[in-house]
């Protein structure tokens, strides 16, 4: 049975998320509503996240012995990580010590945050279909994995890296050292470490939101939501829609991959499963054990969306995936780099049938950053994704 409390009371029930972007700032929302007192934790201050928090704490997630004092400090029942740049080690320990409970594991938050130690569990551990692939740690090695097996056109990405940053397709070897320094600029450690993947020239990529909560009988039951269809745009998402038709029988080898990786990674919680699909074949990508940006979709599409999903999950209540309408998202960049801009033509973009807008409130803007998402609901994927795309086009940041 779940009990929970009254916030800023000594009964409350308190989680921390670690990272609070506009995933984490949704998962918040969720939290909040079940009156959970939440502790908002980012890099920088006045992260959309701690905006909405009870109390917003700032500091380097990556640091041990920074994230280890403020959890002591703040004993969360629930430490909730929001982004991959943690130090998870620590957490590992922390969990270990029983100091905390790490949604969904430690070792998920673990074994995400590197292309590596996800890649070799799925493909070498569970036998998951995947591309090929090789790790490299020079350009020598890069370029031998090609000649040996990989062959063009590949992709290359850092092993510590999200959003597309550091990673670039090869057609031929001309491009080969242009991907190795790419790589090398753009990771998020300074290791010189990369994966290289053979090109999959899938029909269409989706994203599988898995959902591990616990059934009335307190065991823990997987659910799936509708695939998500997306549009990659150099490895960042710009625009989503649910559902994605599928042939019954990829949908139903799609939801097997997805069982089998998040079973392995336990715990409670959504996670967003990322498959390529080429007719009835299925390749397993990559999965975040936690809300995904393409999922943002079901802010409009579901009946309780990934957050709610999220923040019911990890509190060991039951779930509900179902559909409310077809819809699609997409997002907002700020076009500029500057503090505090401004957004014109709101209200022109809310006039778009069945629109809704979400603009993340980050202090900061830079050309390429997510800064809001415009949601349309519709009958028909089609025109959702053509009124979602209109109405994120009719909102205009500008410096202010
Ligand atoms: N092996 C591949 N073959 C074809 N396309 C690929 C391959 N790997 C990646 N892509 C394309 O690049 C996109 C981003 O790749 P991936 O998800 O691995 O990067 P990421 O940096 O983790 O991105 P994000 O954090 O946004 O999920 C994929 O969604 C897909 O469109
Ligand atoms: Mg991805």
């Amino acid at each position: 049975m779940t009990t929970l409390g009254t916030p800023l009371s000594p009964t409350a029930t308190r989680v921390m998320l670690l990272g609070s972007g506009e995933l984490g700032k949704e998962v918040l929302i969720a939290l909040q509503r079940l009156g959970v007192e939440t502790i908002a934790v980012d890099r920088y201050d006045n992260a959309p996240g701690q905006q909405v928090a009870h109390h917003a704490r700032t500091i380097a997630m990556s640091d041990p012995e920074q994230l280890k004092a403020l959890i002591e400090a703040e004993k969360p029942q629930l430490v909730v990580p929001e982004i991959e740049a943690i130090a998870t080690q620590m957490l590992q320990q922390l969990e270990e010590a029983g100091t905390v409970r790490v949604i969904p594991t430690a070792r998920a938050a673990r074994l995400t945050m590197d292309r590596e130690g996800i890649r070799r569990l799925a493909a070498e551990t569970l036998g998951l279909p995947t591309s090929p692939y090789k790790f490299c740690d020079s350009l020598a090695e890069l370029q031998a994995a090609i000649d040996g097996g990989i062959g063009y056109p590949c992709i290359v990405k850092p092993v510590m890296s999200s959003s597309g940053k550091g990673q670039s397709k090869i057609d031929g070897p001309a491009d080969v050292q242009k991907a190795w320094d790419y790589a090398m600029a753009g990771g998020r450690v300074s290791h010189g470490r990369v994966i290289v993947e053979g090109f999959i020239d899938f029909d269409y990529e989706i994203t599988l939101l898995t959902v591990r909560a616990l059934a009335a009988d307190g065991t823990v039951q997987t659910q799936f939501c509708e695939p998500i269809g997306h549009v990659q745009v150099s490895g960042d998402y710009v625009e989503s829609w649910q559902p994605h038709p599928m042939a019954p029988a990829a949908l139903e080898k799609a939801q097997r991959i997805a069982q089998a990786v998040t079973a392995d990674l336990g715990g409670q919680g959504l996670f967003g499963v990322e498959l390529f699909v080429k007719g009835e074949q299925v390749w397993f990508s990559e999965v975040s054990p936690r809300p995904h940006d393409t999922g943002m979709v079901t802010m409009t599409t579901q009946w309780q969306n990934e957050f709610e999903l999220h923040a019911r999950a990890i509190l060991g209540l039951p779930v509900d995936t179902a559909l409310k309408s077809p819809g699609a998202s997409a997002v907002i960049y700020g076009g500029a780099d500057a503090q505090g801009i401004v957004f014109e033509g709101v209200d022109h973009a809310l006039q778009v049938p069945g629109s809704e807008l979400r603009l993340f409130g980050k202090p900061e803007s830079f050309v390429k950053r997510r800064m809001g998402v415009a949601l349309a609901r519709a009958g028909d994927i089609e025109t959702a994704r053509r009124n979602a795309k209109e109405a994120a086009s009719r909102v205009k940041p500008r410096a202010a």
